[in-house]
């Protein structure tokens, strides 16, 4: 889709449907010059009379018959509460609607929405509508796409090249978004741990800076990922381990994203219960939310480096599956009791984590689904946060802040880490019963102290469930603006 900013007097003849945001203060100041003084009126008895409310979600369509396009009032909420996740949530019902019809060309007033103090900037609003749009779809009648271009309407027009570097950025955050979803909604039966690792060779085609590299499970054998090899062994899928540089400084320590790479998660001989096991699919969401963001990175040619590492298995029940009591020895040297094999996702990163040291990060950052216990505790709005930086930590809630993405920090007492004692290696790859998510944050700890290390349970907001169950392409949009604030 197309951008373009066009001043308010310019509207007619270029556009179909005029999209006016309204907080629930009623104000249309924002409209001046852009309709007659008569629509406006007539906007403003109607708005009156029927009951706009200005909620999140309320919309109201008028005919302007003299400029010949829709003007679609839609509500922006309470004007002391707006912020980055009310403006996604309002734009992407509008959009919803705007995409049944044929429209092609919108127009969108942004004199109320961007702002320095609101932190709404060009980039965030182009990669919102972008994300608008997303629809994935495995089905026979593909959806078309109808919307070709977007005006942003303002008093002052958007000088072209602050535009164009806008549409850059937001169009790269809001492909990386749409991957990481792509890659989450493909069923189980495609996406596995080599369809994976192919998608992260593709990425070489977005830059010629990225480098790939896959280690097959011969390759973590002989480094000693034994952890890593003991999620995979029940599966006829093999595990890969891939690593991607990008990296356009020379001599300057890169961020380094580590992502759970699942791609499907049955718990193995720990076996899950049959309800919405299809959901397991979505174990991948780490390994999805780091391909996603690398793929941004490399599109905008961000100025740092960065690393992504994805642990790719198949976590399966079978004859050669891991059982309750086996010992393993991970690639740190840490002997692990395997108790639970359904704690698979600390399994897979901690050896993905002992291999992030070669690239010696200046931070390191892991995403998983890895515990149901996060959305006991945190619901499904914001990730859970752990960390061994406080400073790091600051860094990632101010980006969440920032973007809408919310996360929520937990603690890592000393407390939490006598529970991974065992009588039979030097832990166990489950803690007691309360404290789930903190005991495998916990567990992960123990394979990067010297890092600053930060790590992002995803379980309760990488996918949305029910009617609109599918991929919410989650953190991406945080990582992204982590790596941003950090050049
Ligand atoms: N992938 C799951 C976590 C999960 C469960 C995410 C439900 C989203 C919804 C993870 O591998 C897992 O099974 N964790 C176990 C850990 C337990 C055995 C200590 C869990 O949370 O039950
Ligand atoms: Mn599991
Ligand atoms: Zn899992």
């Amino acid at each position: 889709m197309d951008y373009k900013s066009l001043i308010s007097e310019k509207l007619k003849g270029n556009t179909d449907i005029y999209l006016v945001g309204m907080f629930t203060d009623k104000k249309l100041s924002h409209l001046n010059k852009s309709v007659s003084n008569a629509t406006l009126t007539l906007i403003k008895k109607c708005l009156d009379s029927n009951n706009f409310t200005g909620d999140i979600g309320d919309n109201r369509t008028f005919d302007d018959i003299e400029n010949k396009f829709q003007i679609i009032v839609f509500g922006l909420g309470a004007k002391d509460k707006f912020g980055p996740i009310n403006l996604n949530q309002s734009l992407n019902l509008i959009i919803k609607k705007i995409q049944k019809t044929n429209t092609k060309l919108i127009s969108l007033n942004i004199d109320n929405i961007i702002s320095k103090n609101l932190s709404i900037s060009p980039e965030f609003l182009v990669s919102s509508i972008e994300n608008g749009l997303y629809k994935y779809s495995y089905k026979k009648d593909k959806a078309t796409m109808h919307i070709k271009r977007c005006n942003f309407v303002s008093k002052l027009i958007i000088p072209s090249k602050i535009l164009n570097q806008s549409i850059l950025v937001g169009k790269a955050i809001s492909n990386g978004i749409k991957l990481a979803k792509d890659l989450g909604n493909t069923p189980p039966n495609i996406c596995t741990p080599t369809y994976l690792s192919n998608e992260a060779v593709k990425l070489k085609k977005i830059n010629k800076l990225i480098k790939v590299t896959v280690l097959d499970e011969a390759k973590m054998k002989s480094l000693g990922m034994g952890s890593l090899l003991s999620v995979s062994q029940g599966s006829k899928e093999p595990a890969k381990l891939v690593s991607i540089e990008y990296m356009p400084l020379k001599n300057k320590a890169p961020i380094v994203l580590v992502g759970k790479g699942i791609t499907f998660d049955t718990g193995g001989i720990s076996l899950k219960p049959p309800g919405n096991m299809d959901e397991m699919k979505f174990d991948m969401s780490g390994a999805g939310s780091v391909i996603g963001t690398m793929r941004a990175c490399a599109e905008m040619n961000v100025k740092t480096n960065v690393v992504g590492i994805i642990a790719c298995a198949e976590n399966m029940p079978g004859s050669q599956a891991t059982r309750p009591g086996d010992v393993v020895t991970s690639m740190s040297g840490i002997t692990i009791e395997i108790l639970n094999t359904d704690a698979e996702g600390r399994l897979v990163l901690c050896d993905a984590l002992t291999y992030a040291r070669k690239f010696k990060p200046k931070y390191m950052v892991d995403m998983a689904t890895l515990t149901g216990a996060v959305l006991a505790g945190l619901g499904k709005y914001p990730s859970g946060l752990f960390s061994n930086s406080d400073k790091l930590a600051e860094l990632i809630k101010k980006s969440a802040d920032k973007t809408g993405d919310r996360v929520w920090q937990l603690p890592l007492y000393d407390d939490y880490f006598e529970e991974l004692k065992t009588n039979f290696a030097d832990i166990q790859n489950i803690g007691g019963r309360y404290g789930g998510a903190i005991t495998a944050a916990a567990f992960l700890a123990k394979f990067t102290e010297g890092i600053d290390w930060a790590h992002l349970d995803i379980a309760g907001t990488a996918w949305e469930v029910g009617d609109n169950k599918g991929s919410t392409g989650r953190p991406v949009s945080l990582l992204i603006d982590f790596i941003l604030s950090n050049q």
